[in-house]
């Protein structure tokens, strides 16, 4: 029997974390409400992200490029309700701080504020040190991003594995390093050969999350609607689905649907007096 709060209901930190540099693998995985956050805090994963992969997989567009701040606030405010234990973090999005420090730090601070968020993570290496830097200064855990990131769609010409080529692996060593050194806490790295993956990982003090770059990260992260199985037609190579939720809630709704066609829904017991 517990006479309190058990040891792993201990608040997941930014601290906590870049602790286990090397140790216990770090678990995250994307969510963007309340009901989902609350079954991956609930479920024992460590970092709750509210990705801007929203844009793609609960707006539906075709990349993260049109997610605004106000939308990630509200969707990052939703999930903070969910969260009790693990540690939130949310993604700037798209030209949110790309154009100066300044539009970087008041983003990021409407995120803490309004958002609920416990960290922030910008994309990109060389180009956002600095402001890395300011963020870490002014109490921000920053998680950076660099290999395939998503925001850089159109330069890549499409979601392309990254660090494939030596000028290529120069550049994101170059990145990570430099966010790293910056102060960033923690690193996705996202589709690049699981190799650089694990070079990456000896070559930072930081934490790095892989998803789709090998086994050699520090922890993993997966978009929940591949995990989940949310996705019919969608499955990543990266991605493993630990789930079929998006059949099992098509079979809910067409025997919703035949029940209320043949008259089976409501009964007695699911009406009133
Ligand atoms: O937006 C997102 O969900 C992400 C993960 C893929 C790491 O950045």
């Amino acid at each position: 029997m517990s006479d309190g709060p058990s040891q792993s209901a201990a608040k997941v930190t930014a601290l906590a974390l870049a602790s286990r540099k090397g140790g216990e693998r770090v678990v995250a995985v994307t969510a963007y409400d309340a009901t989902f956050a609350r079954l991956a805090d609930q479920a024992g994963v460590d970092i709750v992200l509210v990705g801007d992969s929203l844009g793609m997989v609960i707006q539906g567009n075709s990349s993260t490029l049109p997610v605004t701040l106000d939308e990630m606030i509200y969707h990052c405010r939703a999930a903070s309700r969910g969260v009790a234990r693990a540690h939130l973090v949310a993604d700037m999005p798209f030209m949110s701080y790309q154009a100066s420090v300044e539009d970087g730090m008041r983003a990021a601070g409407r995120l803490i504020k309004e958002g609920g968020a416990h960290a922030v993570k910008v994309e990109g290496g060389v180009d956002v040190a600095p402001l890395v830097q300011r963020l870490v200064a002014a109490g921000v855990p920053v998680m950076g991003h660099v290999g395939m990131t998503p925001q850089s769609v159109h330069a890549f010409g499409g979601f392309k594995v990254q660090g494939r080529t030596a000028s290529q692996r120069e550049k994101i060593l170059a990145d990570a390093r430099a966010v790293a050194d910056a102060g960033a806490y923690a690193l996705v790295i996202e589709s690049v050969p699981r190799k650089l993956g694990a070079e990456l990982t000896q070559a930072v003090r930081a934490l790095t999350i892989g998803i789709g770059a090998g086994a050699g990260c520090d922890g993993q992260v997966l978009v929940m609607h591949d995990l989940l199985g949310l996705e019919l037609a969608w499955k990543p190579r990266f991605a493993r689905r630990y789930g079929n939720l998006g059949e099992a809630a098509q079979t809910a709704f067409a025997a919703y649907a035949a029940d209320v066609r043949e008259g089976r829904f409501p009964t007695d017991d699911e009406s009133f007096e």
